[in-house]
């Protein structure tokens, strides 16, 4: 389906994309490499980023592919160092990494909460706090992070992501007042189901795990990796949108969705 935008709505722009190596964040990179930008993806397994890497080439940008765990500072750092001495600054930044599982809360290990929390929220605040220099000196500079509607609704059975993708909510949030001055947004973008290999293996494997999560999309259907990258394109260019979230879910939040229970 040919794009809602202008080839070059993102023309030259950098940007950093976590997790951009599979699923939604590869999505998101290769939006926004069709549309102009040169796109650095990181994460911790490489055989999914390099090829990525290679389609982001494909549409004449510049693709790096650098490995990172978000929960390690130091690996955070060595990555952005490197995004500097590529170049100079960053414009976008998208924080999109994250594990989730399906545990009751009472089975639930102190490893298995820091597990999710740690990638989620620490991750979001170790890339975010690591690219703030780089993104001071970016052009139109934006930072978003990938939430999910249960960030304000109950999160029955994955209440550790829950937890921090409500945190990271708010973290974007008070960014966009404290960023503002500076030119940078900061928001969300909240997708619905859509069918990756990491949610689908995680989150409805089990048996009528698919037909539940359709039964309460008011829309009816998954979402689509493209429907995702349009959502991501678009708060990108919207240099009046700050401190918000953007729903792209065929209306599953209305629902109290819940279908976990
Ligand atoms: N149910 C209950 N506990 C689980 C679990 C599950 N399905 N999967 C992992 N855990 C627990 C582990 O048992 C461990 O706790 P323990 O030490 O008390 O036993 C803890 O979580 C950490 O597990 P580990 O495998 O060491 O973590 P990791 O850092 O290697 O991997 C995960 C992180 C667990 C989040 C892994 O699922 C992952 O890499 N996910 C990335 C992709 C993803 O989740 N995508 C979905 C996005 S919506
Ligand atoms: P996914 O393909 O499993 O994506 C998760 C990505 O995070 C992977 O590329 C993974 O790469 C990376 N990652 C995981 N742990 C990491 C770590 N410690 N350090 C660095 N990178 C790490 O799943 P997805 O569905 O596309 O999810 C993308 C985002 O959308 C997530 O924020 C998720 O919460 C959100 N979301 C998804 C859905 C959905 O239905 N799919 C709905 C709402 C919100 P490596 O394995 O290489 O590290």
């Amino acid at each position: 389906m040919p794009s809602i935008f202008r080839s070059d709505l993102l023309k030259d722009k950098v940007a950093l994309v976590t997790g951009g190596g599979t699923g939604i964040g590869r999505a998101i990179a290769l939006a926004y490499a069709a549309h102009g930008a040169d796109v650095v993806i990181a994460s911790r397994n490489k055989e999914h980023l390099e090829p990525t890497a290679k389609e982001i080439a494909g549409f004449g940008r510049k693709g790096l592919a650098l490995t990172m765990d978000v929960r390690k500072p130091e690996e955070v750092a060595a990555v952005v160092a490197d995004v500097e001495r590529e170049f100079g600054r960053l414009d976008l930044l998208v924080n999109n990494a994250a594990g989730n599982f399906i545990v009751p809360f009472e089975d639930m290990s102190a490893n298995a909460w820091a597990a999710v929390t740690g990638i989620v929220l620490q991750g979001t605040f170790n890339v975010t706090k690591a690219a703030t220099p780089l993104l001071k000196k970016g052009r139109d500079a934006s930072v978003l992070a990938i939430v999910a509607n249960y960030a304000w609704q109950p999160a029955p059975f994955v209440s550790h992501s829950g937890a921090a993708k409500s945190a990271v909510l708010s973290l974007m949030r008070s960014l966009s007042i404290e960023w503002a001055p500076l030119g940078i947004r900061a928001n969300t973008l909240c997708p619905g189901p859509i069918e990756t290999e990491g949610a689908g293996s995680r989150l409805w494997a089990m048996e009528g795990g698919r037909d539940r999560v359709i039964d309460s999309v008011p829309l009816r259907r998954f979402g689509t990796l493209e429907e995702m990258g349009e959502a991501a394109l678009y708060i990108a260019a919207a240099k009046y949108m700050t401190g918000e979230c953007l729903v792209v879910d065929g209306g599953q939040q209305w629902t109290l969705a819940n279908w976990m229970r």
